[in-house]
């Protein structure tokens, strides 16, 4: 039911960085309670702060957020768009928010945007976020969404690519995202039954990993190896697909399921092939667990706004959405802990 009483706000909602499943569905949670309940009035800003920054937005009511909870993508557009990089972006942010007489800004994005988030709350901004990534990785929070769908897509394709190896007695390496976090390898090696899972946090010694494939084949099976696109060998160095820094400071990865390949051909003397997953891992609809997440986020963070809870961001803790400072969030990378990577450890090479 309405609620007369309550100061009525303008908000603007924003998506940044890497899209990912459950996007819309926030974003749907936060238009349908915020006009029901309080009366709020939306803004949609597109592609990430790029849209406060050049004053791009569109209208975003009701209307337009009825059919959005099972699409995946963003019906606001994403970019990496870093405003702390741009000569007055600051300045223009908040410019632009006076013009548009926005009141206050939800912002749903990873270690990026949030990042910007929590500088621009210490500047003044009213704003909340709302952490999402298919890595896994921010601090405060158990999960983000995106995570699960992410890890039921490389799952699912474990499964596939295991009949293949053993059809053709091969060791087939995926590749799956996940930046500097091990989490999406993890969860979807332990859900596949791989045959040996590397991840970013602990550096991999190659001839124990060929010893583990090799005994594999001694069993009569065909190995599965799913490597963390930000693992890297003893010794070794990250592989990246490419050396420019986006406008965060980040390297683009990618690579290490070849280069891993060829290494366990050469050590095994057994055919190895390579599937990187890429961006299908962060394509199409949300699973029913993401939808739910989103969904309860995109609730607290407009009760959040509506309470002028500002700089805060909405997590999940235990089963509960509840609210951190942001700044909690953003202080560091939550990564996978040694002795949960122990765990998964029992099924190497057997
Ligand atoms: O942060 C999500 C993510 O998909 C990472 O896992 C990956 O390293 C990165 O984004 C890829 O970004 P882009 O789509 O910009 O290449």
């Amino acid at each position: 039911m309405l609620q007369e009483d309550e100061r009525i706000m303008r908000i603007g909602v924003l998506t940044g960085g890497g899209d990912c499943p459950g996007l819309n569905a926030v974003i749907r949670a936060v238009v349908r309670k915020g006009v029901a309940t309080y009366g709020h009035e939306f803004v949609g800003f597109r592609d990430g702060w790029k849209g406060p920054l050049e004053g791009l937005s569109r209208p975003l009511g009701i209307a337009d957020v009825r059919g959005i909870l099972p699409r995946g993508g963003t019906i606001l557009g994403s970019s990496r768009t870093n405003p702390f990089k741009i000569e007055n972006g600051v300045e223009r942010i908040k410019d632009n928010l006076a013009e548009q007489g926005v009141d206050a800004l939800i912002a749903i994005g990873g270690e990026d945007t949030l990042g910007v988030a929590t500088k621009l709350y210490e500047l003044g901004v009213h704003v909340v976020g709302v952490p999402k990534t298919i890595d896994n990785d921010l601090g405060a929070t158990d999960y983000t969404f995106g995570f699960d769908t992410a890890v039921n897509i490389a799952m699912e394709a474990i499964d596939r690519l295991h009949t293949t190896a053993e059809s053709h007695h091969r060791t087939l390496v995926v590749e799956v995202m996940g930046r500097h976090a091990g989490w999406i390898a993890l969860h979807a090696g332990l859900a596949g039954g791989a045959n040996v899972i590397l991840l970013p946090e602990r550096q991999f010694d190659v001839d124990q990993v060929a010893g583990y494939v090799e005994k594999r084949f001694q069993h009569q099976y065909a190995p599965i190896v799913v490597v963390a696109e930000g693992a890297q060998p003893l010794d070794g160095q990250m592989v990246l697909a490419n050396q420019e820094l986006d406008s965060f400071g980040h390297v683009r990865l990618g690579g290490i399921g070849q280069w891993l390949a060829e290494q366990l051909e050469a050590k095994t003397g057994k055919e190895a092939r390579t599937v990187v997953l890429g961006h299908i891992q962060r394509g199409g609809t949300p699973t029913a667990f993401d939808r739910v997440l989103a969904t309860r986020l995109g609730l607290q963070a407009i009760d959040a706004v509506n309470e002028g809870d500002w700089g805060k961001m909405v997590a999940m803790q235990s089963t509960d959405i509840v609210r951190v400072p942001l700044a909690e969030a953003t202080r560091e990378l939550k990564t996978v802990p040694l002795e949960r990577y122990a765990e998964a450890e029992v099924f190497f090479g057997s």
